[in-house]
């Protein structure tokens, strides 16, 4: 049998409840590592999660968070430490988007994505990265960005604007925290088949619109992205720091004219 790659590793996934989050922490677990599942809204989907890790073995243990608030995330990133003893591996998953027009896009949605999707992940990754250094540990950031950090989107410019703030904040903490052993990382989804992306899967016309712009003709799978954290997470991308990997199918730099 092959050595697992993240044997005994310590890995917290915010929004790992459903979707993306939940495929990448069920990856990260069959490759060896103990999880935390964070989630806000979904105990259920959360505890089922944990099960299916402690089924195979590994520690796992589900912790509910605001990642909005500053509070929340330290008490989230001690609580991880306690439960499994350490953390290795950071993976920024939780998001949210909201669609509407510009001109009607209220204080609260703003705040709220802006909350999760940016200063959530901002704070998550100062209270790891303050572990490490109170360990005297290297470690490793995985952001679950998009490719909305390169490719605008109209009626959801929030949602944009929260992911070029990861694209940069993975580039400077990159150059920041090398000198300690820590590497900042990047996933840009494409269109992923997740509980984010339902209205437009209920859709027809929408969603033939869309795979139209896919070049390799389908949407994603969780498991699509979840391999490519899992790479991430290994040491075979010791040497990556301040990079996006797209998983779009080729929906980033799609163009044509016939
Ligand atoms: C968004 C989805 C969208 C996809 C492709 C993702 O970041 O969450 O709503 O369908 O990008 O545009």
């Amino acid at each position: 049998m092959s050595a697992l790659k993240l044997q005994g590793k310590a890995i917290l996934v915010t929004g790992s409840s459903q979707g993306i989050g939940e495929a990448v922490a069920l990856r990260l677990a069959e490759e060896g590592a103990d999880i935390v599942v964070n989630y806000h809204s979904h105990p259920e989907g959360a505890d089922h999660v944990v099960q299916q890790i402690q089924a195979s073995g590994r520690k796992s243990v589900a912790i509910r968070a605001d990642l909005g608030l500053v509070p929340e995330v330290q008490r989230l990133v001690q609580e991880s430490v306690r439960a499994l003893g350490r953390l290795d591996i950071l993976v920024n998953n939780a998001g949210v988007e909201k669609n509407a027009d510009f001109w009607s896009v209220t204080e609260a949605d703003y705040d709220l994505v802006m909350n999760v999707n940016l200063k959530g992940v901002f704070f998550v990754t100062q209270a790891f990265v303050r572990h490490l250094m109170e360990r005297k540990r290297g470690g490793k950031v995985i952001n679950m960005s998009s490719v909305h950090e390169e490719l605008p989107f109209p009626h959801f410019a929030p949602y944009c604007m929260s992911k070029g703030g990861v694209k940069m904040m993975t580039r400077d903490l990159a150059i920041e925290l090398a000198p300690f052993g820590i590497t900042v990382n990047s996933i840009a989804p494409g269109a992923i088949e997740t509980p984010i992306n339902s209205k437009l899967l209920h859709d027809p016309a929408k969603l033939n619109a869309l795979l139209d712009n896919i070049p390799l003709r389908r949407l994603g799978q969780p498991g699509d992205v979840a391999g490519v954290a899992a790479f991430l997470a290994s040491s075979d991308a010791d040497y990556l720091t301040g990079t996006t990997l797209f998983a779009d199918g080729g929906l980033l730099w799609n163009y044509s004219e016939q």
